[in-house]
């Protein structure tokens, strides 16, 4: 059985990529679903802290250093039912620079985990593994905040991600390579380059080779989560946001997702235990399932109007609970 790959992936930490991945892979896994939530964020990792767990467990650094481990037999049961953790690097320190053949197999093995839907917890940024693991599948996911900086570091790490999905795309080749890594390294003095501007680029050297990498990039549909929401009214950047990954990025993109800023979140954390067992009856619970709910139905399609149907599901979400606290 092939699992959904859904890693979680931000520019800017803090938005709440952890508390996500744990509470989402719960969600599914309630509904039935064969779960495997694993914690790739190595060097901070903090995934079993959501999870309720203690950081006791063999996990990747384990199955990186014994060549014959499987990582199957490192899944940690959990108290959900149809819910296994993979630990990260707790005992391996410096796996965040793991070398590439490391990468490779770890990749390899990720995809043959008997599941039906496999959550990654990434570390924050644009590392070059980082992106790697996002790339695991077309269809990643994305955690940000409506802040600007929050916006502008999702861009930036959409942008790194598509120059590594186009050098990915290129034949072994050494002049092309050197060409890219000339396009990296503007002076300051030159314009910043764009995705568009590195096709243009490559299409000078190799016209096909440029039209496969952009029909590769077009593949691409990362999924946009909205956490940490005070009102409604700050999806109304939506539109533009979507214009913007559109034009700047050649990206589309849906908007999956809106979880509101709730106080139950930071009780979890403080308590180190899931949402489920600190406070169920949350509002971030339900915004959580209502997440894993849409992500059953729709994760394999592409949404039409994604970000009208947001914009529209959370005024309701929204109003419905003022409604019912002046009641
Ligand atoms: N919906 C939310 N409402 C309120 N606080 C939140 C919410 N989501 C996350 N947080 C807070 O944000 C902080 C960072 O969350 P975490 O999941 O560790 O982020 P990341 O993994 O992206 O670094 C935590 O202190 C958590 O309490
Ligand atoms: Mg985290």
């Amino acid at each position: 059985m092939s699992s959904t790959i859904i890693p979680i992936a931000s520019g800017k930490g803090g938005v709440g990529k952890s508390f996500v991945a744990a509470n989402l892979a719960i969600a599914l896994a309630e509904q039935g679903k064969k779960v495997v939530v694993a914690d790739l964020d190595f060097g901070a990792s903090n995934l079993h802290t959501c999870l309720g767990l203690n950081n006791i467990n063999p996990g990747i650094g384990d199955f990186l250093r014994a060549r014959t481990a499987k990582l199957q037999d490192l899944l940690v049961t959990t108290d959900v039912q149809n819910l296994n953790f993979l630990a990260g690097d707790v005992r391996s320190p410096f796996l965040a620079n793991m070398h590439h053949a490391q990468k490779m197999r770890l990749i390899y093995n990720l995809k043959q985990l008997n599941c039906e839907y496999l959550i990654l917890d990434l570390g924050s940024g644009s590392a070059y593994n980082t992106l790697d693991y996002f790339g695991m599948t077309q269809l990643g996911m994305l955690v940000t905040t409506t802040e600007h900086t929050s916006i502008m570091n999702m861009l930036t790490f959409l942008k790194l991600f598509a120059f590594r999905v186009i050098e990915r795309s290129l034949p072994k080749n050494t002049f092309l390579e050197k060409k890219l890594k000339e396009s990296y390294n503007l002076s300051v003095r030159e314009e910043i380059l764009t995705v568009r501007g590195l096709l243009d680029e490559l299409a000078l050297i190799d016209l096909q080779v440029a039209q496969q990498a952009e029909l590769k990039w077009s593949s691409y549909r990362p999924r946009i989560v909205f956490n940490k929401c005070k009102t409604p009214d700050e999806l109304t950047l939506l539109p533009a946001l979507e214009n913007t990954l559109k034009h700047n990025l050649l990206l589309r993109t849906d908007f999956i997702g809106c979880l509101f800023d709730d106080p139950a979140v930071s009780m979890t954390f403080q308590q180190r235990e899931t949402l489920n067992k600190v406070s169920p009856s949350a509002e971030i619970a339900e915004d959580i399932r209502l997440l894993a709910d849409r992500i059953i139905r729709l994760w394999k399609q592409p949404l039409r109007n994604s970000a009208g149907l947001l914009i529209n599901n959370a005024n309701k979400v929204y109003h419905q609970r003022s409604n019912e606290h002046k009641s």
